[in-house]
Formats: structure tokens, sequence, C-alpha cells
């Protein structure tokens, strides 16, 4: 792969060789196809299209020093894409097909896994959508499921040095009750107003603050939102966030730290008592934080003084990136290996 610059991979998608495939239809899932095409054939009545029937999963594997191939907690994303699909009432993609798919995905493309050390990845694409023609508002009767792979630098362009993200009071992402626990498609379309006005005001992304009152923290982004102090990592509890699973790790990881946890609302009166803030994510990683505008209070509030990433904030994140790499004992059972299931 001499023609792939790994330093200097953004976060975009990039050509390999095969992708995988599975219809369900009378009921039950067929068998998974291996496919180079890059399209998929469509119904141009299917609810995916019309009626937000869509939902997708985002995982890494990576590379470690003994060129091994590492998968990292595939089963909270299959999960997750459980959870979702019956939340939007498609058919749900069993554990074992989704591993199989992930792994065998993962095979087929081994060499555009990027190699020890270049801070780069390969970024797992699962997708799940309403293939099935209806007209009136009801779920699909097929389903079509694919993952791709993409190898991947990281998602904001700094990496893991301080950004600015700007508090957003106009738009919501999801609705109190809607399916902003879900990682459907609508959310990231509800977000792109406001994620334009943020980039064009020379900000990385927008912090979501609750939809029914706008008084907690709610989300930043693509990525959860953590704050740090007294030896605390506190993140929000909230019915419109999506459960990050990299939020998980940074909880269990805080913990091995000996720091407390506390996973709670978080009202947005607290932003100044944090030390340090990030966001966090399988594509964000850990990004900290370095100021939050409110636009309409016209308040800044700072952190990373020095221009640094804070202590906890970095700890964490060399913890985490060495476990995902193989440089650290997984303790926690997080990394499984594609060579060892052939599935
Ligand atoms: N929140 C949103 C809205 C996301 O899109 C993501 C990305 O998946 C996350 C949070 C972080 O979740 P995870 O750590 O499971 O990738
Ligand atoms: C992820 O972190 O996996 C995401 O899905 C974020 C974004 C690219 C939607």
């Amino acid at each position: 792969m001499e023609s792939i610059d790994w330093r200097n991979l953004s976060f975009g998608y990039v050509r390999t060789d095969y992708n995988v495939r599975c219809y369900h239809k009378n009921g039950h899932w067929g068998e998974l196809e291996i496919t180079s095409s890059e399209y998929i054939p469509l119904h141009m009545a299917a609810t995916g299209l019309h009626y937000g029937q869509e939902a997708f999963e985002g995982l890494k594997a990576f590379r470690g020093k003994d060129n091994r191939v590492r998968v990292f907690r595939w089963a909270d994303n299959a999960r997750r894409m459980h959870d979702t699909a019956l939340g939007i009432k498609m058919a749900a993609v069993p554990a074992e097909l989704f591993k199989k798919a992930v792994f065998t995905v993962i095979r087929l493309n081994e060499k555009f896994v990027p190699p020890y050390g270049t801070g780069a990845s390969m970024y797992i694409r699962p997708l799940l959508i309403g293939s099935g023609a209806e007209v009136g508002v009801k779920p699909a009767s097929e389903y079509l499921f694919v993952v791709f792979v993409t190898p991947v630098g990281p998602y904001f362009k700094e990496g893991f040095k301080p950004v600015d993200i700007l508090v957003c009071r106009e738009f919501d992402r999801a609705a109190p009750l809607g399916t902003g626990c879900y990682k459907v498609g609508g959310n990231y379309a509800a977000s792109l107003t406001s994620l334009e006005i943020a980039h064009k005001k020379g900000f990385s992304t927008t912090l979501y603050l609750d939809p029914k009152e706008k008084k907690y923290i709610d989300e930043a982004g693509p990525a959860n939102f953590f704050g740090i102090k007294k030896n605390t990592y506190i993140t929000p509890s909230s019915r419109s966030i999506l459960p990050s699973i990299t939020n998980m790790c940074l909880q269990q990881l805080s913990r091995d730290l000996g720091l407390q946890v506390e996973c709670r609302p978080v009202p947005y009166d607290e932003i100044s008592t944090f030390e340090e803030v990030g966001a966090c994510g399988t594509a964000a990683v850990i990004t900290p934080i370095r100021n939050i505008l409110d636009p309409d209070t016209k308040t800044t509030y700072e952190f990373c003084l020095d221009g640094k990433p804070g202590p906890v904030s970095t700890k964490l994140y060399q913890r985490l990136i060495s476990i995902q790499n193989g440089d650290e004992p997984d303790t926690h059972g997080w990394i499984e290996f594609p060579e060892q299931n052939n599935n």
C-alpha cells in the first residue's frame, strides 16, 4: 500500500478491496456476500430512503507492534446496533452475523490496516437499511446489512490537541424522547446546519444542550462530553445522547487510575467548575476542549491555559491508545484478533 500516506490520513473514505453484505428477506438473514462493488442496489421506494429506517455503527481495528490486527469492542457495537434496530423497527442483526461480517471484511482488507506507530487505524462502518419498498409509513419487510472499512486518521484535524467548540441552543440533534440514543442517520442530518454554523465561525463542533430545557449538557457533535474535577470523571447521562463505547472505556480507565466516576445529568452551569473537559468517541478518541463559547451570553469558558491537554485527559488518552495498539495489557477483554476467528 505504498500509495497511502498513513501518517497524514484524514478521517475520510478510501477505497478498499472488498465489502460484505447480507439481506434479510422473508423473516430471516441470508448468507454473507463478499463484493468489490462500492454500490448497493436499492429500490427507489426503500424505507431507508424515505422514512429514515437507517442505522450505522463505527468501530476500529489497530495494528500492533507485533503486526497483529486488533478489533476493539465489536460486541458493544453489535449490541448498540441491535438496540437501534429495535428502536426504529428494523430487523436486528444477530451478534454472530455482526461479528462474522466485521471480522471477514477486516481479514479481506488486512493490507489497509495502517502500520503500527502511524497514529492511523482502520475504521469499520456497519450499515443497516430498510431496503424493502413501502409508500405508506411502516417498517420495511426487507433489510440490507453492509459493512465496509476505510483507513482513517484523526476525526478532528488537530488530533490530540485542544479544540474550540460552540454552544448551540438554536438547534437540537434529537428530541427529548426521540432517537438521540440510537445511531440513526437522521440525528446527523439534524446536526448539519449547526455544524456548518460552528465551522464557519472557526469552531470544531457544537455543544448540544438537553433538548427539553437547555439546562444540562448533552454531547459534543459526534462525541460524548466529559469533565474532570477533584479527581472525578463526570459525564452526562441523558436520554437524548448516544451511549458511547469510548466513554464506557474512559469510565473504566478512570476507575483504574483511582478517579471517582459520576454519570449523571450535568448542569450547564457546572462547566466553569471543571478543570479539564473533552469530547470522546471512536472517531474523536479523546479530543481535549480548549474553549467553549456561549454565543448567547457571550461567555468563553477556557481550559488548557498552557495550550496543552490536561493531565488526566492525557493519561486516559495514553492508556486507551496503548490498549488499542497492544502496547499495554488488555485487562478488560476489549480486544479480539480476527486472524484467530475463522468464522
Ligand atoms: N455521540 C455521537 C452522536 C456519535 O456519533 C458518537 C460516535 O459513534 C459518539 C457519541 C461516540 O460513541 P462511540 O464512543 O461508541 O464511538
Ligand atoms: C464514530 O465515532 O464512530 C462516529 O460514528 C462519529 C462520526 C463519524 C459519525
